[in-house]
């Protein structure tokens, strides 16, 4: 490695906060982010150069199903594994575990990022468990009713049938067209359905099956207009799109960004609105399950657990920021409609995806016009492209992303299907 290469390496790890003799070790699997200048004259060279120098990607792996498990880039393995190495050192003034910490530094920076207080947001190990800590927490009695659309994710069903089993809610699902007309439709389906005992409304700010984008703050305004607490599954949210969490208007909100906010795998997100943080019952308790002034760190008093995950998720958000959410959306939006445009001219599939701009992000659904796609199947493998499987297919485009990986998904559609 280039002396030049290593010495910024060596200021970008302890920038991860790897420090010591760690540093230099490590630094010779990081390098410094290429020039914004290289952004501005060749974007295509800088996204190369991205994929090629902060990920571990080999070169013949096409991976388009960033939407279920995101990757992480070098500075986040070198985080966690700097970490743990540490740890296992004791080098640190503090146990290295958390589980029963606050983490009040992190938790700050967080808010600062996705736009609330500090006192509002908690770390979870990833949507289900937040999604869980809240339909579990609200006060429901028997007969009251959960309204959600018939897209959610499993986690966002599940940790509500089980209060159906178990309290006798009921819940009653909203079906969402495919693809919608408009936002305003959405929004009009989902308040219009809202009934005399309904109580709570959750619903995925991006939706699981297709990647449409919902019209968050107007639903959640409306949803509190009529006293209905609102539910957000943001799953998809943290890292795709930019947004204040404070400006959804929703009651609480869980997140996963290791989906695209380049976390780890396990690291999750749970907001609850200040008003609401006295309300919520934690499920797992320990001794601080009852103190209030914890705020929502009281819901991360759930025992040891492993905190070099989270100085992970903490490095994906410095690369985030280093990257610029901006330009990162821009490109990733740039790719979700090259696939859209492939799409529309491929014979063998319907789009699910709405074109309107602002309904999708970075991910775009397709339906397979016929329900034979073995061969297709069986040929992804071979080329080691990976997607959603089964007729319906979600694509998802990161960073890492490249044009020829687009191209040579439909390429193989087509050797497959004619
Ligand atoms: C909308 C939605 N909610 C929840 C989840 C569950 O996320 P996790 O597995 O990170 O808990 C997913 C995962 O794909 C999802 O798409």
């Amino acid at each position: 490695m280039q002396r030049r290469h290593l010495l910024s390496a060596v200021s970008a790890a302890s920038l991860f906060g790897i420090t010591g003799a760690n540093a230099a070790k490590l630094a010779l699997d990081t390098r410094p982010l290429p020039e914004d200048k290289l952004a501005e004259r060749n974007p295509e060279a800088y996204w190369k150069k991205i994929r090629e120098e902060q990920f571990f990607l080999p070169n013949w792996r096409a991976f388009l199903n960033n939407g279920s498990l995101g990757v992480a880039p070098r500075p986040v393995v070198r985080a966690v594994a700097g970490y743990l190495e540490q740890s296992a050192g004791l080098t640190m003034d503090y146990y290295p575990r958390w589980g029963y910490e606050a983490m009040e530094e992190q938790r700050q920076e967080l808010a600062r990022f996705y736009g609330c207080k500090k006192e509002e947001i908690a770390f979870m190990h990833n949507a289900t468990e937040a999604l869980c800590t809240i339909a579990a927490g609200i006060d429901l009695k028997a007969g009251d009713e959960v309204l959600l659309t018939d897209q959610e994710h499993p986690s966002g069903r599940g940790c509500w049938q089980i209060r159906q089993a178990r309290h006798g809610i009921s819940l009653r699902e909203v079906k969402i067209p495919l693809p919608p007309k408009s936002a305003g439709q959405l929004t009009d389906l989902l308040i219009g359905a809202i009934g005399p005992r309904t109580r709570v409304l959750s619903f995925s700010g991006i939706l699981s099956p297709t990647g449409l984008v919902m019209p968050i703050r107007e639903i959640c305004d409306a949803a509190r207009a009529k006293g209905v607490i609102t539910v957000l599954d943001g799953a998809h949210m943290h890292g795709q799109i930019a947004f204040r969490t404070s400006e959804l208007g929703c009651d609480y909100m869980a997140g996963s960004p290791h989906k695209w906010a380049f976390a780890p795998a396990g690291c999750g997100l749970l907001y609850i609105r200040e008003e609401n943080l006295e309300k919520l019952w934690p499920s797992i308790a320990s001794g601080s399950w009852n103190n209030e002034d914890l705020k929502a760190a009281r819901f991360m008093n759930v025992g040891t657990n492993n905190r070099a995950i989270f100085e992970g998720m903490m490095a994906g958000l410095k690369f985030l920021e280093q990257l610029g959410p901006e330009r990162v959306y821009a490109r990733i939006h740039e790719q979700a409609r090259y696939f859209f445009k492939k799409s529309q001219e491929c014979p063998h599939v319907d789009l699910l995806t709405p074109g309107n701009d602002a309904m999708f992000g970075s991910l775009v659904t397709v339906k397979f016009k016929s329900p034979k796609v073995d061969k297709l199947q069986e040929l992804l493998k071979k080329k080691r492209i990976w997607t959603t499987g089964g007729q319906q297919v979600r694509l998802s485009s990161h960073v890492h992303t490249r044009k020829s990986d687009i191209d040579l998904y439909f390429e193989t559609v087509k050797e497959a299907l004619g």
